[in-house]
């Protein structure tokens, strides 16, 4: 993936994500619910009500799934390779703290954060990366703090379709939840 491939849609993220799953009758917000309604319980099971968590999602793209997630956590800091998206993750969330990076040491600390996420991103790292992607995700992780992946299920013929109609997984590998248990 070079730097800039997800800058071209900085506009158009959310619509060019719906045309790929126009099929499934679905919109992006039943996937984003989907995501948000996961993510509450996994913080719940984990921290159970600790109400000052700090969260940092590394390849935030624009920030779209911020809204749903905001009330789960006391603050949220975005990181991503894309310059444009960072910018539009800024004007989407203007409570929120975003940061561009060059997608190999995440420019933060050791142990500052309680839980540190990726969304749908790792597909795109070179599968050469995905080992060092999670060590930094990992490093940024207080202890008993949590890392979360979330990935599109190579399983499930019907997101497999998804991907291959979605015109920026061009170059995606996609990765079960047991090769990121591993890894
Ligand atoms: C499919 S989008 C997902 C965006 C966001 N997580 C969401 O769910 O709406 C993938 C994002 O990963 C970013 N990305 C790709 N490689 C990355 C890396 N090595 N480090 C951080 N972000 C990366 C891209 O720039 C893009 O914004």
């Amino acid at each position: 993936m070079k730097q800039s491939d997800f800058d071209k849609y900085e506009d158009s993220y959310v619509e060019t994500v719906e045309r790929s799953i126009q099929f499934s009758g679905l919109k992006h917000d039943f996937f984003q619910q989907a995501k948000q309604k996961m993510l509450r319980q996994v913080i719940y099971k984990h921290f159970r009500g600790n109400e000052k968590l700090s969260l940092l999602d590394v390849g935030c793209g624009v920030g779209s799934l911020h809204p749903y997630i905001k009330e789960l956590v006391h603050s949220i800091v975005g990181v991503d390779i894309s310059h444009q998206s960072i910018k539009r993750a800024k004007l989407n969330n203007s409570d929120n703290r975003y940061f561009s990076y060059d997608g190999e040491r995440l420019p933060f600390e050791a142990n500052k954060f309680n839980i540190v996420m990726a969304v749908c991103v790792m597909h795109h790292v070179h599968p050469d990366k995905w080992s060092f992607f999670l060590s930094e995700m990992s490093r940024v992780t207080q202890e008993n703090g949590l890392v979360v992946v979330i990935e599109h299920n190579p399983l499930n013929p019907l997101t497999k379709f998804a991907v291959s109609r979605c015109p920026f997984d061009v170059d995606a590998t996609l990765l079960s939840a047991r090769r990121v248990s591993k890894l």
